[in-house]
């Protein structure tokens, strides 16, 4: 099963791609998750990676898709993947479909998580990440056991750099410039499926099941 993740930044889909993956048993591969692990580390993509997130805009779709198709030619995909961030572009959907294609593939389901802007920068203001395991939480919403420390590995949670609230207006205004016409494009495919991401995060979860069976 081949799935990707629509919404807005903060709509929820990294919360809801880690719950697909573990039921389905398929890789969750987040692109920003892989830019941030690059920064982390160090290496000339995280540096390159950096510069553009701190801005909250895209990264260039170049280097995108050489490093999502990459990813999704590893072993493990090989019975599918929940997309995270990716595609966020047209270019960039047209050339994972190029691939697809190629190989006789399409994507199966585009999960739309619909929240309203104004929901958005409470949400990210509010979001804490495990920086060792990728758990994510909401001191609000989906906090965790002890404040300030993660659940599954008691690590210190930090708060993302691109998560400040100038940040996070300018991502939404690239996120309906650039990203929300991919809403029209997989509707076209037939692939599109749209949920409610503003009711409880198990809720969303189970609409999304109810979707994927
Ligand atoms: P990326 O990491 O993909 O960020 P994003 O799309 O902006 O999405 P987020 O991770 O911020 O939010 P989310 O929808 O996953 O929400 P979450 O589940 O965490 O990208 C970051 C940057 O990398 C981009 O700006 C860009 O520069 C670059 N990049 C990445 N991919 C790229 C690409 N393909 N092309 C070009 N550039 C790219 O939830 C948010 C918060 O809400 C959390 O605190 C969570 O606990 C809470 N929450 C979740 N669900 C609920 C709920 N139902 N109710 C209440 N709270 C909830």
């Amino acid at each position: 099963m081949k799935i990707v993740m629509l919404g807005a930044p903060g709509a929820g889909k990294g919360t809801q791609a880690k719950k697909i993956a573990a039921k389905y048993n398929i890789p969750h591969v987040s692109t920003g998750d892989i830019f941030r692990a690059n920064i982390k580390g160090g290496t000339e993509l995280g540096k390159e990676a950096k510069s553009y997130m701190d801005a909250g805009k895209l990264v260039p779709d170049e280097l995108t898709v050489r490093i999502l198709l990459d990813r999704v030619s590893e072993e493990d995909c090989r019975n599918g993947y929940v997309l995270d961030g990716f595609p966020r572009t047209i270019p960039q959907a047209e050339v994972l479909d190029k691939e697809l294609t190629k190989a006789g593939e399409k994507i199966d389901y585009a999960i739309n998580v619909e929240v309203p802007d104004e929901n958005i920068v409470d949400r990210m203001s509010g979001r804490r990440g495990c920086p060792k395991c990728g758990a994510s939480y909401h001191i609000k919403y989906i906090p965790p056991k002890k404040e300030g420390v993660c659940d599954a590995c008691g690590t210190e949670l930090v708060l993302r750099d691109d998560d400040k609230p100038e940040t996070v207006k300018n991502r939404l205004k690239v996120y309906h410039e650039q990203t929300q016409p991919l809403i029209d494009y997989y509707t076209k495919q037939g692939a599109l499926k749209e949920v409610d991401g503003t009711v409880d995060p198990e809720d969303v979860f189970k609409a999304i099941t109810d979707i994927l069976g």
